[in-house]
């Protein structure tokens, strides 16, 4: 090992052939979400027929000469992909077509996810970080945490980066302003139309000084309801447009997300689906996004926001759909 690098770790990510991870998988590649200093070996699963178009993949890494990439392992069998690994991307599912709702794709996809945690609960390191990005993600991570008992229920989380960054973006975009001036915006629940973004406690650097976003923007009629309806049919609207769901922003926002649980956010917040406590009155025992920070690769709620009524509302109807998923989950995964 060269001086100045850590130990190789091995990261699986699957659904590697599908068009996320083909995003997805440089970034992970060269440094972006491990760190400078840390070697990976990639491991690759796909499903059988896929497996011709795996190795093109294989074959583009491998192209890319990356200096941090010191092992490949594309595989079929689950048990092989999940060996040792400290990191696991779950990209793989059925992806959503036009028109087509998530509860359509629930009972297809939650199967996948009970046969990964099966396979993380039997292979993986105990300290696994699993960051579930196949949809429907929050319940899909609830599955898959439930088939793997054996590792704590945190360190299962799902994806609702993408929306996070978006809803930061549209704000920006609001204020003509670089994005990286806003901060703190807010996905609560369900990564799917019944989420809600929320700028309440958002604020923009403007000429030096941190204003709150609602202050800066002066339109509450805006904050409820345009940018919350513009934010939860952003991912249809890409749909629409590409005939395809969205694949380089969800793979930037995956990076982004596994990112700052191993490196830490410090003071800033980030929303993922984590596992809920019953915190702001959601449901518990779902994955439930919330506003977290990050230390030590341990996420905590942020604590003390008030929820007014019309938050309160929004909330409860997300909530509302994430404990029909887990029931129909639950019902698909024991037939
Ligand atoms: P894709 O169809 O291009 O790729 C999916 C890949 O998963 C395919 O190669 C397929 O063969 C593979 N796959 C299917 N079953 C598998 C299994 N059991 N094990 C391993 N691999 C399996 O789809 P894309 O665009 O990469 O999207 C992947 C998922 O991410 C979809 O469920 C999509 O809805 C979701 N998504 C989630 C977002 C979020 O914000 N949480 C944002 C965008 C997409």
């Amino acid at each position: 090992m060269e001086p100045g690098l850590l130990e190789p770790i091995r990261v699986v990510v699957t659904g590697a052939a599908g068009q996320i991870a083909y995003s997805l998988l440089y970034q992970i590649a060269k440094g972006d979400v491990f760190g400078a200093n840390q070697p990976i070996i990639i491991h690759l699963l796909d499903i059988p027929l896929m497996m011709d178009v795996l190795q093109g993949v294989v074959m583009e890494l491998v192209d890319c000469a990356l200096p941090l990439l010191v092992g490949i392992v594309p595989t079929d069998d689950p048990n092989v992909a999940f060996k040792g690994v400290s990191a696991a991307f779950l990209v793989g599912s059925m992806p959503r077509k036009q028109g087509m709702e998530r509860k359509d794709l629930l009972s297809a996809n939650v199967k996948i996810f009970k046969v990964q945690g099966e396979a993380l609960n039997n292979h993986a390191s105990k300290d696994v970080k699993v960051l579930v990005v196949g949809n429907p993600a929050n319940t899909n991570a609830l599955v898959c945490s439930k088939y793997a008992p054996s590792i704590p229920r945190e360190n299962f989380t799902a994806m609702t980066r993408l929306d996070q960054n978006r809803a930061q973006a549209e704000i920006a975009s609001q204020l003509k302003v670089g994005v990286a001036k806003v901060k703190n915006v807010v996905i609560w629940g369900n990564h799917s139309s019944t989420q809600y973004p929320d700028a309440r406690y958002a604020t923009v650097e403007l000429n030096g000084q941190s204003v709150s976003v609602p202050e800066a923007i002066k339109n509450d009629k805006f904050l409820k309801e345009t940018f919350v309806d513009t934010i939860q049919k952003r991912g249809a609207a890409v749909i629409a447009a590409r005939k395809m769901s969205s694949a380089m922003s969800a793979a930037k926002a995956a990076a982004d997300h596994m990112r700052d649980i191993w490196q830490g956010t410090g003071d800033r917040w980030v929303s993922m689906g984590v596992i809920s406590d019953g915190s702001y009155g959601a449901p518990k025992d779902v994955v439930f996004s919330f506003p977290v920070t990050i230390s030590n690769r341990q996420w905590k709620i942020v604590p003390n926001l008030q929820i007014d009524d019309f938050s309160k509302a929004k909330l409860e109807i997300t909530g509302k759909e994430l404990l029909e998923e887990r029931d129909d989950a639950y019902s698909v995964c024991e037939q």
